[in-house]
């Protein structure tokens, strides 16, 4: 029976100045997918699991049009029709609700992994678009600030929506991210539900100055330039209150000598970006510490460099 794996890194998206339109890569956690030809062109999902090996009866919907892993395929076997249809294996590795891009991750892992048993494969632009299909069922929206990333590797931002197109930025030399995920399951659809559909004039003209200047310090690789651009004056702020204590863990980010520190994603895990091996791992104690002394016992955390590879595939079967 033909098969193949892929692997999908997970991402953080906005980077503080870039909503919904910036991310990068992290080598930190991934989704990893397995399908099988079938005959016919159904899709079903026959496992679907966490790091733990198992996953909370109804935390993620098993119907294929309601899965972020299968609603992308679904959309590819009516666009190609292969002539077969897939039994789906999800292993997550980026916890559900956690604002690391899992959701992406695992739609393009399977895009990835369905392409590669095509009998002409796709240009990653076309998965891209697949993928987004899929955003837009999980989250209410196709943002595509996680799923660019996941895919393509880097740092990415996406400059249209319809066609989709991003370009890859440079990743600064000695760039590297500390990410904490406190164990509080915070979904994209509610973090976006506290938005105002408006922003201040005065709001964009400082955040669009902020966004220009770190895709320069990206070229340029200015650090210090990157770390003084890292402040989101428009939707930090309508957030922070559903994360138990972000001012805090911000604060020892940034006293810990991190360039800059904001929401990862939708929340509610954190970053920090830092330049320097022994800050990071500062850093990372001193977040992890102030998640901890405001009442989030458990959490996760990592130091992880911007990962250049994107999705992969891991195995296949011919
Ligand atoms: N950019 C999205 C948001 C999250 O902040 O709601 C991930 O796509």
């Amino acid at each position: 029976m033909r098969s193949a794996t892929a692997f999908a890194p997970a991402s953080v998206s906005n980077v503080a100045v870039g909503f919904d339109i910036l991310g990068f890569a992290v080598e930190a956690a991934g989704d990893e997918v397995t399908l099988t030809l079938t005959e016919g062109d159904s899709v079903r999902i026959v496992e679907l699991v966490d790091t733990t090996g198992t996953l909370a009866p109804g935390a993620i919907p098993l119907d294929p049009a309601q899965n972020t892993a299968t609603v992308g395929l679904l959309k590819l076997i009516e666009d190609q029709r292969p002539g077969f249809g897939f039994d789906v294996s999800v292993r997550k590795g980026i916890a559900l609700g956690s604002g690391m891009g899992g959701s992406a991750a695992s739609a393009v892992a399977a895009l990835v992994a369905a392409n590669s048993l095509l009998e002409e494969p796709l240009p990653k632009e076309s998965l891209f678009s697949y993928a987004l299909a899929a955003e837009l069922v999980a989250c209410g929206a196709s943002h595509p600030d996680n799923a660019a990333p996941s895919l393509y590797g880097g740092f990415t931002l996406v400059v249209s929506g319809d066609p989709p197109r991003c370009v890859r930025l440079p990743v600064p030399r000695g760039l590297l991210c500390v990410l904490v995920h406190p164990h509080v399951r915070l979904d994209t659809r509610d973090s976006r539900a506290v938005l105002q559909p408006t922003v201040p004039l005065a709001g964009h003209v400082r955040q669009s100055s902020r966004l220009g200047g770190l895709v320069a310090a990206c070229y340029t690789d200015d650090l210090e330039l990157m770390g003084s651009c890292l402040e989101d004056v428009l939707v930090e702020p309508q957030r922070a209150a559903l994360i138990p204590g972000f001012a805090r863990v911000k604060a020892a980010a940034l006293a810990a000598g991190a360039l800059g520190a904001s929401i990862s994603g939708s929340g509610p895990s954190v970053f920090a970006l830092v330049d320097d091996e022994e800050v990071a791992e500062r850093t990372r104690a001193a977040m992890v510490e102030a998640f901890e002394s405001s009442g989030v016992r458990e959490v996760d955390s990592w130091v992880s460099k911007v990962s250049d590879e994107g999705a992969r595939l891991a195995e296949a079967r011919p």
